[in-house]
Parts: C-alpha cells; sequence; structure tokens
C-alpha cells in the first residue's frame, strides 16, 4: 500500500480538525484509497496543541527546515493563516518538491502566480480547496467538473460571517452593531471584524472563483468592494415588503464586453435559491452555458468542514499521478486583452428622505430621466415631522448614471439620499 506522509503548518481550529479527520479515518483511506496516510510531523509553538490530540512529541518539528529534509513527508499542509511566515513556509516545502495543501484565501489569492510557478519548477502540486467556501467543495467542481462549460457567471455567498450578521438583522429586526456584537461574544466574529464585514475576505474568494470560471487571473484589486457596515435595519425592512432578500453577495459575470467582478450587499428576490441560506452557510450559484444553473451549499467555515476540504485536497494529491495546475495563465496581473467593466448595469433600490411638498418628486423623477433611470417601484411613507421616506426601485440602470443622480439628487436641500443598494 501506498504511504503517504503529511505535515500540518498551525494546530489552530482548521489545523486540528484536519488531524482529527485524518487520524479517525485512516483506516478507512486505506480501505477505499489503497492508500496509507500518516501525519509524520506538525509544526505549531504551543506543543501543548500538539500534546492535547495526542500527537507525540517526536514529531513536534521545530522548524519548517526539519519538515522540508524530512523525506517521509511528501505533503505539506498549510493551515496557519496570515501571509508573511505563510509565503515563506509555502515556497520552501514547494522547492524542497513538497505538493502544498493550503487553506490560505489571502495567500492564494495573492500570490497564486509565485507559488504556482514554484510548485511547476519543482513538480510540486498545489491544492486549495478549503481556500474557499470551506467545505462546499466548488474549487475541484470547477477545475474538474464544470470544465466543459463556459461559465457565464457565478453568485455567492462567500463570507459566513457577513451572512450570520445580515441574517439576524432580518430576523430580529436589530442593528447591525448590535448583531455583530452578540456574534462576536458567541465566536462567530472576529475580535477584529474588518476583513469579514468590509468584504475582503470575499473578495480574495471571488478573485480565486473568477479566475478558475473566466479563464483568466482576475486580480482581488479589479473587484468592487463595498461591506455591510453601513447597512440600515430599515432597509432590510423595506426590502422584505417588496419581497427582497439582503445578502453580501460576491458576484462575477463574464458579459461579450468583458468580466465584472463586485462583491456587495445586494437584494435578491426571496424566491432565488440564494434567498434560502441563511445564519453562516455559504454557497455559489454557477451559470454554465451547457450545464445551466448549478448551486452547491454547506459550511463555509469550521474545524471539520474545511477539514474536509484540506482531507480531500490530500486524498486527491495521494491518488493522482497527474498535477493540475491552474487551468489559466496565472499571471500576477489579467491578461492584457481582458476588460474589466466598472459601469455595470444592476437594478437599484434607493431610500430617499425627502420634504414632504409639492414638486419634490416631480425633481427627483426628472433627475432620474436625465440620467436614463426609470422607476419600476415607488413606496411613499409620510412621517409626522412632514417628511416622506421615498423607496424606489429602478429597472436596469448604470451604475455611474446612478452615482451622478444621487449627487445630484443630493444637492437640493429637499431630498437626502440615504442608502443605495444594487438588486440583481
Ligand atoms: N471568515 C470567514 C467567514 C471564514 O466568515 O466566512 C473563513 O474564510
Amino acid at each position: 500500500m501506498k504511504h503517504v506522509g503529511v505535515a500540518i503548518l498551525g494546530l489552530g481550529v482548521v489545523g486540528s480538525g484536519t488531524y482529527e479527520i485524518l487520524r479517525d479515518h485512516r483506516q478507512m483511506y486505506q480501505k477505499t484509497q489503497n492508500v496509507d496516510i500518516v501525519v509524520e510531523n506538525v509544526l505549531e509553538l504551543r506543543k501543548e496543541r500538539a500534546i492535547a490530540l495526542g500527537i507525540s512529541e517526536d514529531k513536534i518539528a521545530s522548524s519548517i527546515d526539519t519538515i522540508c529534509n524530512n523525506p517521509n513527508v511528501d505533503i505539506v499542509v498549510e493551515v496557519m493563516g496570515g501571509i508573511t511566515f505563510a509565503k515563506d513556509f509555502v515556497l520552501k516545502a514547494l522547492e524542497a518538491g513538497k505538493t502544498v495543501v493550503t487553506s490560505n484565501k489571502e495567500l492564494y489569492c495573492k500570490f497564486s502566480h509565485e507559488l504556482e510557478a514554484c510548485a511547476k519548477m519543482h513538480n510540486a502540486g498545489l491544492y486549495y480547496e478549503a481556500s474557499c467556501v470551506g467545505g462546499v467543495p466548488v474549487i475541484r467542481a470547477q477545475l474538474d467538473n464544470l470544465q466543459g462549460n463556459k461559465i457565464l457567471s457565478l453568485l455567492g455567498i462567500v463570507n459566513g460571517t457577513t451572512n450570520y450578521i445580515l441574517t439576524k438583522m432580518s430576523a430580529l429586526g436589530v442593528s447591525y452593531q448590535e448583531v455583530l456584537k452578540e456574534a462576536q461574544s458567541l465566536g462567530y466574529a472576529e475580535a477584529n471584524p474588518t476583513a469579514d464585514v468590509e468584504g475582503y475576505d470575499a473578495t480574495y474568494k471571488l478573485s480565486i472563483l473568477s479566475s478558475l470560471s473566466f479563464g483568466t487571473k482576475v486580480p482581488y484589486t479589479k473587484i468592487y468592494r463595498e461591506g455591510i457596515t453601513n447597512i440600515n435595519q430599515k432597509d432590510i425592512s423595506y426590502g422584505k415588503q417588496l419581497g427582497y432578500v439582503l445578502k453580501l453577495l460576491a458576484i462575477g459575470k463574464n458579459n461579450p464586453e468583458g468580466i465584472e467582478v463586485r462583491v456587495h450587499p445586494t437584494f435578491i428576490s426571496s424566491s432565488h435559491p440564494l434567498a434560502s441560506v441563511n445564519d453562516s452557510y455559504n454557497a455559489v450559484f454557477i451559470t454554465g452555458d451547457a450545464v445551466e444553473d448549478v448551486m452547491l451549499y454547506g459550511r463555509g467555515a469550521g474545524k471539520l468542514p474545511t477539514g474536509s476540504a484540506i482531507v480531500g485536497d490530500i486524498i486527491y494529491a495521494a491518488t493522482h499521478e497527474k498535477i493540475n495546475y491552474s487551468p489559466f495563465k496565472n499571471t500576477m496581473d489579467a491578461d492584457p486583452n481582458t476588460n474589466f467593466i466598472k459601469n455595470f448595469s444592476s437594478a437599484y433600490y434607493l431610500r430617499l428622505s425627502v420634504k414632504d411638498e409639492k414638486g419634490v418628486l416631480a425633481k427627483v423623477t426628472s433627475i432620474f430621466s436625465k440620467y436614463n433611470i426609470s422607476c419600476e417601484k415607488l413606496i411613499q411613507d409620510i412621517n409626522e415631522d412632514k417628511t416622506a421616506n421615498l423607496i424606489i426601485i429602478t429597472h436596469i440602470a448604470k451604475e455611474y448614471d446612478i452615482n451622478q443622480a444621487v449627487e445630484e439628487i443630493n444637492k437640493d436641500e429637499a431630498c437626502d439620499v440615504e442608502a443605495v443598494i444594487r438588486v440583481n
């Protein structure tokens, strides 16, 4: 039986989950895969973590070099997070000819070109299923099963923290700040939640997923990004009245004129399959020209779900001779012929606070008309203080036209645009 030695860099949540799965299923893999996968080394400064898992002291490596020099290690699993040490260690492992399996979306998103070039040079494998959407097998689906398609679009709820916050805001009618505090106390949100709530985490994942979908490197710097920190409860509630659910969506579209990539809060119809993806669950909804719609749903984070993705990669690497590198030219920048569309088209939800006096609505609609914006739905709520909330859903309009219209409406002292949310 083939012996495959693994080293795990970092025994945090995902590292310990990976270790437990490998330990508990070792005999099953011997039987089903005809391979004996053994953890030969771990790299973890807090030795007590390794000892708590039952790992013997002689397997705790003192440095990355010990692991690189261990002939019994074939696969190095990087689950440390961060980019400084992680990049260094992954490059060292690849240079030593070890196959690398990583869950590090920021590392893979920013440096996939360098890592892949190094892997190719040293004939090593590079796997990253766990970098996007935890246990949901979206990378392999794109690398293998969906390769026959031209992918037309992908819509993803790829961040569990923000999905949890938006779900609770909607269900309980409470503010962003209140839910964030609760999520932090339950450990669902980080003490510093910026990467999640400002959409960076989703942007890294969209960069990886859309590169695979559209066959060209999509650098994260090309992705429009807006987080959920300014979301007001009022908008979730008006959205509900109109039949919408608010989600932080990662959107990638392969239009004839170019590629459109963006991460922002988005209203989707309550009948869309993504509308029922709640709490910390994630899902990716992919449309291919042959397969049509495919939705992959599951846990986007967590010890065993992310461990499941890592172990899937380990088994794949252990049982396949051929190494699958990216099916596109993996460069730092996008192919120079790729056009990224910034002035994209969308329907929009706008909430305006206006003075309740004659002529105000006419002013708003005349500015809309000037910028080719047409209203599809309009609700008006009159307040006791002689102001009104105007809720408008537009037909499809251009992003730049909406921005200009909002700027012009805000110049009028009778009107204030308080929220603009894109509708998919
Ligand atoms: N912080 C991420 C999330 C999980 O909230 O989904 C890891 O990617």
